[in-house]
């Protein structure tokens, strides 16, 4: 056994004594790490799919919690630290393991690997943007590094925490204040998505805009014409790289980073047929999976029933969605020459209210540049009388840092263990926004836009969920919500997990290797 294991360990690519050719029937890394996964993944899956079913808001993530320190504590028993209520967050927990083999100096630095692990979901939707495979990756990451460091005689240390509230209001802020990140240079993370790709993520910050009003029909019209502002705005440009903005009215189902899946708007003081023909005139192929109705409304006299239905979907997509369509009949009947003086609008079913909030929830490819999308969207919604305009927590952009995509795509080249469907991909496009960028703080030139430094190392793949043999469809929608929970979306976890691990086992055992991938905070602290 002994043996086997030390050869084992000297087949571990540039390790030290890598000039010795590693013997024929070694198993590769990548063989190695499958094998454990038999013992490690079962019970994990079973966790994952359990928050599945469970889905809980960002800072409520109770029952995760407790089942993930449940487990560990009691069917992992000395295996890691668990730490329950980590880092003053009641929802946050850390796991914590150290291999110091026979030989390691007392004072020896340990290299460390961290792991993200998130379990927040969406209100209505669940775990629609798929965070219970997060948490499955990072726990199944860290049990198989785990395991090879100890049966490769590898000194480490190996971190998981437990991040809550990743898509409200950037719990890993906290974290980061509280000190859960430290110590730590290499962090990984995977997050489940349509497809396969290293890319960079946007940065992202909510404008909510209060609207109030003496009437409901005044406060609709005024939260439309702010609305109808903003599109303006966006039609003829945002400023800074790949900008976006996606409105959500606060009715009904919301959340600031989903796009609405069902939105109505009242119109009275107009008719059906007029209603109808406008909107009829407006809709086109170009709202993806949008449909619409317009009838009479029983409960308002006169009221014409506007309502729209869509796929919902991830606001950084920005595409046209139930509200657009909406925000554009307002249009046409509003400035339509012959518009009626008692052409008003409303909510139907819900006509008294007088105060409405609407939140437009904006990204752009840098942080620099936010600012100024704000600036200009505030200004739209300022060309209106509204009451107030807050914003909430900035999340910065998150940029890849060398050597990691492609030490990853290297991992992943083995088709016979990591499976055919790893076309992964290297992209500049950002589909999204993290508060792990945090962490990361990374330094971007203003004028090239070249990464010159970041605090940390992050490393945040996005992995295709998305059955072959069956429709596909994006994060925060619906559907996202089915493919995070089907048996090929956990495994393709599975998959990403042990292609993390191998890269980390690879850190870990390389010195070579974790000078480079972590010289970009090294220029951060000799400027
Ligand atoms: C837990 O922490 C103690 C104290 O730092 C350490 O001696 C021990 O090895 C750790 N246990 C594990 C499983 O890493
Ligand atoms: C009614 O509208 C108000 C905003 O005007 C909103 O806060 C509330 O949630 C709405 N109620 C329903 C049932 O949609
Ligand atoms: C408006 O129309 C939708 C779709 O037909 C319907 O579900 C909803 O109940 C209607 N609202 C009112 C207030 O009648």
């Amino acid at each position: 056994m002994k043996a086997s294991l030390l050869s084992a360990a000297l087949a571990l690519g540039s390790h030290v004594l890598a000039k010795q050719p590693a013997p024929a029937n070694q198993p590769s890394l990548s063989s190695r790490i499958q094998s454990y996964s038999a013992d490690i993944f079962p019970d994990l899956k079973a966790i994952s799919l359990d928050i599945w079913n469970h889905p809980e808001l960002g800072r409520s993530e109770h029952h995760a919690h407790d089942i993930i320190v449940d487990y560990f504590s009691n069917q992992r028993k000395g295996e890691w630290n668990v730490t329950a209520h980590a880092h003053g967050m009641e929802t946050s927990w850390r796991l914590e393991f150290e291999n110091k083999p026979k030989g390691t100096g007392c004072g020896q630095k340990l290299p460390v690997i961290g792991f993200l692990a998130e379990y927040d979901a969406l209100p209505e939707v669940g775990h629609a943007c798929g965070h219970n495979q997060i948490v499955l990756v990072g726990m199944t990451a860290a049990s198989l590094v785990r395991k090879a460091v100890i049966e490769l005689g590898i000194a480490a240390r190996v971190v998981v925490v437990g991040t809550p509230d990743e898509e409200g209001e950037a719990g890993k802020l906290d974290l980061l204040k509280a000190g859960a990140f430290d110590g730590v240079d290499v962090w990984l993370i995977a997050h489940p998505s349509p497809g396969n790709v290293l890319s960079p993520l946007n940065s992202r910050i909510n404008v909510l805009s209060q609207f109030r009003r003496d009437s409901h029909n005044a406060v609709v019209r005024e939260a439309y014409d702010a609305l109808l502002a903003v599109r303006n705005l966006a039609n003829a440009g945002l400023p800074g790289t790949a900008s976006s903005v996606t409105p959500v009215e606060d009715v009904g189902m919301f959340a600031s980073n989903v796009v609405q899946g069902h939105i109505s708007l009242g119109i009275s003081g107009s008719t059906l047929e007029k209603v109808q023909e406008t909107v009829g005139s407006i809709f086109d192929s170009t709202y993806p999976g949008v449909t619409y109705t317009v009838t009479a409304d029983a409960s308002v006299p006169g009221g014409v029933n506007l309502t729209v239905l869509g796929p919902g979907g991830h606001a950084s997509e920005a595409t046209k969605s139930p509200l657009v369509l909406t925000i554009e009949t307002f249009r046409a009947l509003t400035t339509d020459a012959q518009e009626d003086e008692n052409l008003a609008f409303y909510l139907p079913g819900n006509t008294t209210c007088s105060a409405l909030d609407v939140t437009f929830n904006l990204r752009s490819r840098y942080t620099a540049d936010l600012d100024s999308v704000k600036d200009a969207v505030e200004a739209a919604v300022r060309t209106t009388s509204v009451a107030a305009i807050l914003t909430d927590t900035v999340y910065p952009s998150l940029e890849l840092t060398p050597v990691l995509p492609e030490l990853f795509l290297e991992v992943t080249k083995a088709p016979e263990l990591y499976g055919p469907d790893n076309d992964w991909t290297v992209s500049k496009v950002a589909p999204a926004s993290t508060d792990a960028a945090y962490l990361q703080n990374a330094v971007v030139d203003p004028a090239t836009h070249a990464l010159l430094s970041a605090d940390k190392v992050v490393f945040h793949p996005s992995f295709g969920i998305c059955d072959p043999s069956k429709k596909c469809a994006s994060n925060h929608e619906p559907a996202f919500r089915e493919l995070a929970g089907t048996d090929y979306g956990l495994g393709r976890a599975e998959v990403v997990s042990r292609a993390l691990a191998e890269l980390s086992v690879k850190l870990l055992s390389d010195k070579k290797t974790m000078k480079d991938v972590t010289a970009i905070m090294k220029k951060k602290k000799n400027n």
